[in-house]
């Protein structure tokens, strides 16, 4: 099947309409088989949990094409296991990880047409949503839920790509609260962000890092993506925090670091820390790896970068990790998963 017509490699991290996506509804004490739905709307009640109460879970996975041809997800049962822990937060139905796996197999085959060809630098995003759709009043948990999973073709988070971006460390305002909804992909989480993002924009820079929220000390992560930095003696080193998202992709960047014999330590990282690494940068499905250029707090910069060139560390991990998602390099650790295509 040819493919549509796209600028591939000029493709923003957007939306845009493709050919079908997968809806499962949770009914009666069971899933409905998937129905693929060629319209990009769904119908809702207006009373619905998730547009009132938030009811809503997520998660944000790729498939790439390999140079034979093959298509391939990353880690899909990672994303299908981290959808059941913010399910279990917000007391919605858990999708059980074969139709999860089943409905983004068919949301890749139903959108092939729009899979970036090998070597754009392009992949398909795609989105697993979960939300509660029992019309109520009252504060309480859906007993209906809809499990849609859709696609879109997508160029880089940050439209610099791999260039290194300024960011700041955020000192007042918080995405997530200690015993809240950090550690899970849900809506509330990005909602509270878009203001400090916006103002960072004003002000020149791509995002900010968010720091604890007992003493504003320790580092978080960013709005879209974890954070890690690269120390003098060659650790990779990233926070550890309970209302910090799991990431996928930081989780591979810490087994690759080690492959490649870099330390690797996830723990309290002291905001003052950021002064004394060699390289830093943010990561996450859709960030990949995004290098930091310069980092402010309190004032006072911290400069990774003189040009816009990244760091060698930042960089190697990146060829590693993006080989491994092309089909380029040994997946010796087994996390692409062959999506069959016929
Ligand atoms: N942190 C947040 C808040 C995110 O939204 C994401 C994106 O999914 C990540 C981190 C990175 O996670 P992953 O690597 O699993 O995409
Ligand atoms: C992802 O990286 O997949 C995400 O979901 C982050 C999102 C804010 C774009």
């Amino acid at each position: 099947m040819e493919k549509v017509n796209l600028d591939w490699s000029k493709l923003p991290f957007g939306y845009m309409k493709t050919d079908a996506h997968l809806e499962y509804y949770f009914k009666d004490g069971k899933w409905s088989e998937g129905k693929i739905v060629e319209k990009d709307t769904i119908e809702l009640s207006m009373a619905a949990s998730c547009l009132h109460y938030g009811q809503e879970a997520f998660e944000g996975m790729k498939a790439y094409e390999h140079k034979d041809g093959t298509v391939s997800l990353f880690r899909p049962d990672e994303n299908a296991r981290r959808l059941q822990s913010s399910a279990r937060k917000l007391l919605m139905q858990e999708v059980p990880e074969d139709l999860f796996i089943e409905a983004v197999e068919r949301t890749v085959r139903a959108n092939r047409r729009f899979i970036p060809p090998y070597g754009t630098g392009a992949s398909l995003y795609i989105r697993p949503l979960l939300i509660g759709i029992t019309g109520l009043l009252g504060v309480k948990p859906a007993d209906e839920y809809l499990f849609v999973v859709f696609a879109s073709p997508v160029g880089p988070y940050f439209k610099e790509g791999i260039k290194p971006l300024k960011f700041r460390i955020e000192e007042k305002m918080k995405r997530a609260a200690i015993g809240g909804t950090g550690d899970v992909k849900v809506g509330g989480n990005y909602a509270a962000s878009l203001r400090v993002t916006k103002k960072a924009h004003d002000e020149g820079y791509a995002e900010v890092i968010y720091l604890d929220n007992e003493k504003s000390e320790y580092l978080d992560e960013s709005g879209p993506a974890n954070f890690f930095g690269i120390s003098k003696d060659n650790k990779y080193i990233t926070p550890k925090s309970e209302t910090i998202l799991p990431s996928i992709t930081n989780k591979s960047l810490m087994t690759l670091a080690e492959d490649l014999g870099m330390g690797v330590e996830r723990r309290q990282v002291h905001v003052k820390e950021i002064f004394d690494f060699v390289e830093a940068g943010c990561c996450g499905t859709a960030a990949v790896i995004s290098p930091i250029k310069s980092l402010v707090y309190q004032g006072e910069k911290k400069l990774y970068c003189e040009t816009d060139e990244p760091g060698p560390k930042s960089m190697e991990l990146y060829h590693l990790l993006t080989s491994i998602q092309n089909g380029d390099a040994e997946d010796k650790h087994g996390w692409n998963h062959v999506v069959k295509m016929d």
